[in-house]
């Protein structure tokens, strides 16, 4: 039973919509029609700006952690907490608050790593931002990056783990394919950060 309490109040966290509330209180505009449509990070920076887009990023990511510790305030063994992790991502993309749409996953599981190994979120984060100031495209970082891990999670020893891992890089591809049909064809959406965007 405290497994399932857990798995409702981590949807119900992962839902909580970051960025279309911070369009509407702050900037009185509806983000889904603005920029990429996206309730993320990445649109609420391209959309309201640097500040709004680092507020949506850290909620977003602080959903995920805190979805993932449910258990562990539950009293449960730690290893649920990856599972109980993919009900936030899963409220974040499928939000109960916006009609079943949302983001596309990425600060949220970072933020069940955030939880599970702040040494990998670590990693991780380096790794995405040294690809995003590169491209000036999050989502060549956000594609590579949970690729990247996803593969070397099998040197891990850690089969949880590389489960999960492989559950969300399934999950963020999905949410991803307008962006990957974009990059295929050259015109994806730059963000206005990092060096290609200067060029
Ligand atoms: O995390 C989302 C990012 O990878 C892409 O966002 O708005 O460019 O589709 P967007």
């Amino acid at each position: 039973m405290k497994l399932f309490y857990c798995v409702i109040l981590a949807y119900l966290i992962g839902s909580f919509p970051t960025a279309y509330i911070v369009g509407k209180v702050f900037f009185h505009k509806n983000i889904f029609d603005y920029g990429s449509g996206n309730v993320g990070t990445t649109n609420a920076y391209r959309v309201f700006g640097p500040v709004a887009g680092t507020v949506v990023l850290v909620v977003d990511i602080l959903k995920g952690t805190l979805g993932a510790l449910m258990p562990v305030f539950f009293g449960l063994d730690h290893r649920w907490m990856l599972f109980v992790g993919v009900f936030a991502v899963l409220g974040h993309v499928f939000s109960i608050f916006l009609k079943f749409r949302g983001g596309k996953a990425v600060a949220t599981s970072a933020g069940i790593l955030l939880a599970y190994s702040p040494s990998l979120f670590a990693i991780c984060f380096a790794c995405l931002a040294i690809i995003v100031y590169v491209t000036s495209m999050v989502s060549v970082g956000s594609l590579v990056t949970i690729l990247v891990f996803a593969i070397s999670t099998l040197f891990m020893h850690d089969w949880i783990l590389t489960a999960i891992a492989f559950v969300i890089l399934i999950i963020i591809y999905v949410r991803h394919i307008p962006n990957i049909k974009r990059l295929l064809k050259g015109k994806e959406n730059l963000v206005p950060i990092g060096l290609a965007y200067k060029r």
